[in-house]
């Protein structure tokens, strides 16, 4: 992201927003009450559970549990990012999006260059069936089996032969379109590709079309405006696949073609498979896998990963069995350890020799590739066997260079879940103890992620009757109200700031007390990302144990409403956490004292607690 949206310009945007509008232009709504009903967008139901209220400005499903505010139904509904939700909000509202925050001026720029391309895409379209010679490509499309339907879908056309269509059925001798045809990527000029010799150019025009009797696949962006296209040759010969070049609207490494028709054919995407080829992703959907998307002649890039997994948890990636197959998983392994959170998984799918998805599922149909999918190695088997077919598993040796080979890329990975599950892979493929191997691979240890689950799971978490009883919690400020640390939460979810005010949330991290593990990777979410807000921190959580719990924390009354007094509880909070984490080790260091002695170091960290301890 170029920058963040000022907080003040999310509000502005929000207050000029009627989420009751919003909702019933694409879920018809009916008044009920105070309230407006509908059946839940979410998930399957006949009867409505799915409340929007105009005085809160939030959604509420009481079947499935969705809830949030318009930024946060646009990103469900429309499986948009963040930025592109306030986007849309804005733009419906008139406002512009403060520069700082813009992610794509270019694009601001450009609207008469979408203009033209989507001329472009319709011109081809409609070639394809009206061209005297577009028998030919009907032929080929229909001998490779594409239905009418999904040739619409797809936006399939015909680029006709000759060197000036394009120029002049849209160009049509406007000087300013066939500059803006030509920074599209959709004309070449002559003298800059060699090409000024060519007999083939019959025209004088410095100007010639780049695509010539070609099927062609036109690219679209997330709002479905063409930004590029993809030409396969008919039949043999080369290139095989010609491509718009780099635009100021088309960046190959940000982009992934049929992402957009998944996104229309899907309300609630489960997965994602990522192929290679334009064709693979059109028979895979005329074949009813309408769930792919490919790279455009790129490795994956970790910004591709982010755009897939924000739209859904698992992603398979499909390469082509033999070796460098095998090699170009590698690499894209490599770009989505970055990218991968909590809650999110890579797959790995190793197609037979010879195949591709286009001829796999030709064969087999939907229901044998999805089989084929379900086998896919996940990440770590992946990871592992690759690493471990370098070494010797047998030796201490082999073990110990596993280990090597692994830190480079265990670095890379996000602290948190997913980096905890692999350090205790390789532990036992190492046989080596997992402290040990946390010092030796010099990442710490998450201990949030350890201490969450290494607490016992209480009973109160799912329970509705609210906060567990004193008894269960370790420490408890108040007998009989909530634990300090389900008040934190609840104080850090509904006034995010807070988060700032906690510092390193590590300093907490071995101090044994229930939540605490989650509290903390509160603060760690927040830290990183100080502009969430309530149902966007949520969204962390969905489908996790603890969504519901701390949805029960978020919409929990706080009996303090004035920010200082609620600034000093959270503080007070805090430095209980901090005196009981020094009672903690004082406590530990006394036991150790007793039983074999205190070293150097222990000994003056006791006496620097001792101090501490006597000033509060
Ligand atoms: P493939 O050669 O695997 O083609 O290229 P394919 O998808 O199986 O196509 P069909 O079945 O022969 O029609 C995969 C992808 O690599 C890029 C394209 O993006 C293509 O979809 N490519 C391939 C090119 O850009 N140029 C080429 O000449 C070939
Ligand atoms: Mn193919």
């Amino acid at each position: 992201m170029a920058g963040t949206i000022p907080r003040e310009f999310i509000d502005e945007v929000l207050a000029y927003t009627d989420i009751v509008e919003l909702i019933d232009s694409r879920v018809p709504l009916k008044r009920s009450g105070g309230n407006y009903m509908a059946c839940c967008p979410f998930h399957g139901e006949k009867t409505p559970s799915f409340s929007v209220s105009q005085p809160k400005q939030f959604y509420h499903c009481f079947g499935c549990g969705a809830s949030g505010d318009a930024i946060r139904f646009l990103m469900e509904y429309e499986h948009q990012s963040f930025v592109e939700a306030i986007e849309e909000l804005a733009q419906m509202a008139g406002l512009q999006v403060p520069k700082v925050a813009y992610t794509n001026e270019a694009k601001k720029q450009a609207p008469e260059q979408f203009e033209l391309l989507d001329q472009v895409s319709n011109y081809y379209q409609h070639q394809l069936n009206h061209h005297p010679k577009s028998q030919q490509v009907r032929d080929y499309v229909k001998q490779r089996g594409l239905s009418s339907e999904v040739i619409k879908t797809f936006g399939l056309g015909f680029s006709p032969p000759g060197w000036d269509n394009v120029l002049n059925v849209i160009g049509a001798g406007d000087q300013k379109k066939i500059q803006a045809l030509f920074d599209t990527g959709m004309l070449i000029k002559r003298d800059e590709d060699g090409n000024n010799n060519s007999s083939s150019v019959s025209s004088r025009s410095p100007w010639y079309d780049r695509f010539r009797e070609r099927l062609m696949f036109p690219i679209r962006d997330r709002r479905g405006r063409t930004i590029a296209f993809g030409g396969r040759i008919l039949g043999d010969g080369k290139p095989k696949y010609l491509n718009s070049p780099e635009t100021r609207l088309f960046h190959k490494g940000q982009e992934l073609y049929g992402l957009f028709e998944l996104k229309q054919a899907l309300r609630k995407i489960e997965r994602i498979l990522v192929v290679e080829g334009y064709m693979d992703v059109v028979s895979l959907a005329q074949f009813g896998v309408n769930y792919s998307v490919a790279t455009l002649g790129t490795a994956t890039t970790s910004d591709h990963l982010q755009k897939l997994f924000r739209l859904c948890d698992d992603v398979y990636f499909c390469f082509d069995g033999d070796r460098a197959g095998r090699e170009a998983a590698w690499r894209a392994m490599g770009n989505a350890l970055p990218a991968i959170k909590p809650g999110k998984q890579a797959h790995f799918m190793f197609l037979p020799d010879g195949e591709d998805p286009d001829t796999l599922i030709r064969q087999k149909g939907k229901a044998g590739f999805e089989t084929e999918m379900d086998q896919a190695m996940t990440f770590s088997e992946f990871f592992f066997d690759n690493l471990m077919q370098q070494v010797n598993m047998e030796s201490l040796d082999g073990r110990s260079k596993l280990i090597d080979l692994s830190k480079p890329y265990l670095e890379k990975i996000q602290e948190g879940t997913f980096q905890t599950l692999m350090v205790a892979r390789l532990s036992e493929l190492a046989e080596i103890e997992q402290n040990s191997l946390y010092s030796l691979l010099g990442i710490k240890s998450n201990v949030a992620a350890r201490i969450s689950s290494s607490v016992p799971k209480e009973k109160s978490f799912h329970s509705k009757a609210g906060y567990s009883s004193p008894s269960q919690v370790p420490f408890s400020h108040k007998p009989e109200g909530p634990s300090p640390v389900k008040k934190a939460i609840s104080y850090v979810l509904q006034h995010p700031y807070l988060a700032e005010k906690a510092g390193d949330p590590g300093r907490f991290a071995s101090l044994e007390l229930a939540d605490m593990g989650v509290f903390m990777q509160l603060l760690d979410l927040l830290q990183n990302d100080p502009n969430l807000n309530t149902a966007r921190i949520l969204a962390n959580w969905e489908n996790t144990e603890q969504y519901e719990f701390l949805k029960r924390l978020a919409l929990e009354q706080l009996l303090i409403k004035d920010e200082q007094a609620i600034n000093c509880e959270f503080n007070e909070i805090l430095q209980l956490f901090t005196r009981q984490y020094q009672q903690q080790r004082i406590t530990q260091l006394q036991r150790k004292e007793r039983q074999q002695g205190l070293n150097k170091l222990e000994k003056s960290e006791y006496l620097q607690l001792l101090q501490a301890s006597k000033t509060k």
